[in-house]
């Protein structure tokens, strides 16, 4: 997408909407990610707003955060415990936080927000670089297989059909790059507001190789938080790597 920057995914339009349709897994994240943290500490890459990071943080865990979005950050901030986290502003591929956590997790596709292999490959080392000995790195989303079933490698969706607004969400897959161009269409009676953004997806056994690169091993790998078995057929998948 000429001219796209991923700072452009992330502004005061997306901010002030995103958390008004949940996700539907926070829970079931929450639990899992609880679950590797015990006693330790996590680091959340691309924080956001906090969907995972503040009910995480309820548990009792201590959670950091890092993301690019000032936008994004003030809505964490403006919800009750945003004010505690610790948010380093800046991109996640370069980890730069001091100290080491039990626990650093990237989840809903994120990753993926890194353009290009290199950058993908380096966000690892500095993963591994920051964990403890014992500690685990979390990488959520969804599994590349499903742009390969689509028709002609694109699609249209209807996301919202309202009386004062039709949202579509319009998507173009290149299996040769392992690129995705995405943009959300909203249209109103006000204009048209455009939402692009830009991934570049890595199958399963490709985030393993940029693990290996980085020192750590797949320790565990499955179709989502409730630690569903995963096939060709799953839509997510969650890996969990260790030294
Ligand atoms: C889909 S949201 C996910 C937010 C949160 N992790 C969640 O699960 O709700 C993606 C977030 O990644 C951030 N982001 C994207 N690319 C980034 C980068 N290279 N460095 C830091 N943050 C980035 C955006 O600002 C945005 O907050």
């Amino acid at each position: 997408m000429k001219d796209y920057e991923p700072v452009m995914s992330f502004g005061e339009d997306v901010a002030k909407i995103y958390d008004e349709v949940e996700r539907g897994d926070e829970v079931e994240a929450v639990a899992f990610l609880a679950e590797l943290a015990g006693r330790g500490t996590a680091l959340e890459l691309a924080i956001g707003t906090g969907r995972i990071a503040l009910p995480l943080a309820a548990q009792g865990i201590r959670v950091d955060g890092i993301d690019l979005s000032p936008a994004m950050i003030a809505q964490l901030r403006a919800k009750p415990g945003g004010a505690d986290i610790a948010v380093t502003m800046g991109n996640f591929a370069d980890v730069a936080v001091p100290g080491t956590y039990r626990v650093i997790y990237v989840v809903f596709n994120t990753l993926f927000n890194l353009l290009t292999q290199d950058e993908q490959v380096r966000c690892f080392e500095n993963v591994a670089a920051h964990l403890t000995d014992d500690g685990y790195f979390v990488v959520e989303g969804l599994s590349p297989a499903f742009f390969h079933r689509l028709r002609n490698d694109q699609y249209v969706d209807a996301e919202v059909i309202e009386v004062g607004e039709v949202r579509l969400d319009v998507l173009r897959h290149d299996m040769a790059t392992q690129m995705i161009e995405e943009s959300h269409v909203s249209l109103t009676p006000a204009g048209v507001r455009l939402n692009p953004v830009v991934q570049r997806y890595a199958w399963p056994s490709e985030l393993d190789l940029m693990a290996r690169i980085a020192g750590l091993r797949l320790k565990e790998r499955w179709a989502g938080w409730s630690r569903e078995p995963f096939n060709s057929t799953s839509a997510n998948v969650v890996s969990v790597y260790g030294r």
